[in-house]
């Protein structure tokens, strides 16, 4: 196989070499081609372009493969606690039992808010989405607290890992009940990390909350399949913060807000929306999916689809099983799971979607795991978000450790105006028709 490819353009060519991954996927390096040739690439979306060499986490879009730090998802799914997984992400390997414990005891150690913390939600009408208040809130942090993380020193890390893992948690509580205008819950120390969301979200007053197992383990497994997942857009963006030098919390703040869109992490929020729209409206499923099919509707199968994934989304699977289990075992019927199914099965025999390789994605099933477990919709995303944390930190010290690591900024192809020069405002067209004439090709 060659170890390069020829470009050959006007009267030049340039040898690009070829660089090979652990699992064989192949890059085109073209460091130097814009000082060899001139040109730049173009690629809307960045779907042909890889921005780094990573090893955190692994994705065959073909075969339906993902895989932390080489270990499958299924298998972690299955056997490993979201801290497990979050330790394997951000430190490189699964924790010895010493190392775990040394974790847990930060946890429990960083799980609350300074008390001026308070005033930053108070700060924010009761209509706020909690995706607004987690980002300003993480961003925050760095102020509360010092001093500046040296990743150099391991420990230093370790605390700031830890401290941010935990409180995003009881950032996360605090935004829902600042929503609810109800009185912030404190973390208990002997519950587990998803057991502890769930007690600051859900205990009240006059009744502490207890989690079942079925409701701990459900959400644990949410957070260990949103873990991470390559180079997605609010993991980019965190690596774009990061690679211009700023600190942990500024970039997993920008995270958030990256994660907040429809396309991406809002997209839990956006396949209940769908799913209730088809079941109040009575619409035919096959009706919406031709809504869905049809360009000029605006309207998209929400939860189907992937940048990546051409066949199943491998966590889709396991959360469609999750969901199913979950409403067994907490004897729950939830009309929205069958229409869930009859939305898959339709779609999945329809040529449209087919032929497009469009599959269910982790957000098919996951907002039914969250309904089971009483978490309203808007705080789905801010669910995700937790869960992708690690993931979050993980890139950062990625970047970050890369002491030479360049800045991200991509190039463009600029098609705007030619040399324009400065007019007195007598010469100038009103801005008022000026719009409507240029869109209407009449500028
Ligand atoms: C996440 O990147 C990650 O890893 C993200 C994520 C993570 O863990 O971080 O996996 C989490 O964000 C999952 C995706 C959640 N988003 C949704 O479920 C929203 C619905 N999906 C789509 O918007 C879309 O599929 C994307 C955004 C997920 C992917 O978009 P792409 O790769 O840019 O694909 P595209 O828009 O170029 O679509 C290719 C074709 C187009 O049709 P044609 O122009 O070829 O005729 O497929 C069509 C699209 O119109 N298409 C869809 C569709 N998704 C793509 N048509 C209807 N419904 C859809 N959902």
């Amino acid at each position: 196989m060659q170890d390069h490819a020829t470009l050959h353009y006007d009267d030049k060519s340039i040898s690009l070499p070829i660089v090979t991954g652990t699992e064989g996927e192949r890059g085109l390096d073209i460091s130097r081609l814009r000082a060899e040739t001139g040109l730049i690439t173009l690629d809307d979306g960045y779907a042909n372009t890889g921005s780094c060499q990573s090893s955190i986490s692994y994705i065959d879009g073909e075969r339906g493969i993902l895989r932390y730090r080489g270990i499958p998802i299924e298998q972690l799914a299955e056997h490993s606690s979201f801290i497990e997984a979050a330790e394997l992400l951000i430190f490189g390997d699964l924790p010895s039992p010493e190392e775990r414990q040394i974790f847990r005891d930060l946890l429990t150690e960083n799980s609350s808010l300074h008390r001026d913390m308070r005033k930053l939600f108070d700060g924010f009408p009761s209509v706020a989405h909690p995706m607004a208040m987690l980002s300003a809130v993480i961003n925050a942090l760095q102020a509360y607290d010092l001093p500046q993380i040296s990743i150099e020193d391991e420990e230093s890390f370790r605390r700031a890992a830890a401290l941010l893992m935990s409180k995003i948690r009881t950032i996360a509580a605090a935004s829902y009940k600042a929503h609810l205008g109800q009185q912030f819950v404190h973390p208990r120390y002997d519950l587990s990390y998803a057991e502890n969301l769930l007690h600051m979200m859900f205990t009240q007053p006059y009744k502490e909350y207890e989690p079942t197992p079925e409701a701990q383990h459900a959400l644990n497994m949410f957070l260990v399949l949103h873990a991470d997942h390559e180079q997605n857009c609010s993991t980019s963006t965190v690596r774009m913060v990061a690679s211009g030098g700023a600190n942990l919390y500024a970039s997993v703040s920008a995270g958030v807000c990256a994660l907040w869109g429809p396309k991406h992490g809002g997209a839990n929020m956006a396949v209940v929306g769908m799913l209730e729209h088809i079941r109040d409206t009575g619409m035919p499923v096959q009706q919406y999916l031709a809504r869905a099919k049809d360009k000029s509707s605006g309207e998209r199968l929400m939860g189907f689809g992937h940048r990546v994934y051409r066949n199943f989304d491998p966590r889709a699977k396991v959360l469609k099983q999750a969901a199913d289990d979950l409403l067994d075992r907490m004897h729950i019927t939830d009309p929205l799971l069958d229409l869930a199914r009859q939305v898959e099965e339709a779609a999945l025999a329809d040529d449209y979607f087919a032929e497009r390789k469009l599959y269910p994605n982790v957000d098919f099933y996951s907002g039914i795991i969250l309904r089971a477990l009483g978490i309203p919709v808007d705080m789905f995303t801010v669910m995700f978000a937790i869960g992708r944390t690690p993931g979050w930190i993980a890139h950062w010290k990625e970047v970050t450790d890369q002491a030479a690591g360049r800045i991200h900024r991509p190039r463009q192809i600029y098609v705007g105006p030619e040399l324009t020069n400065w007019q007195p405002k007598a010469e100038r067209r009103s801005r008022f028709g000026w719009f409507g004439r240029r869109s209407s090709g009449q500028g």
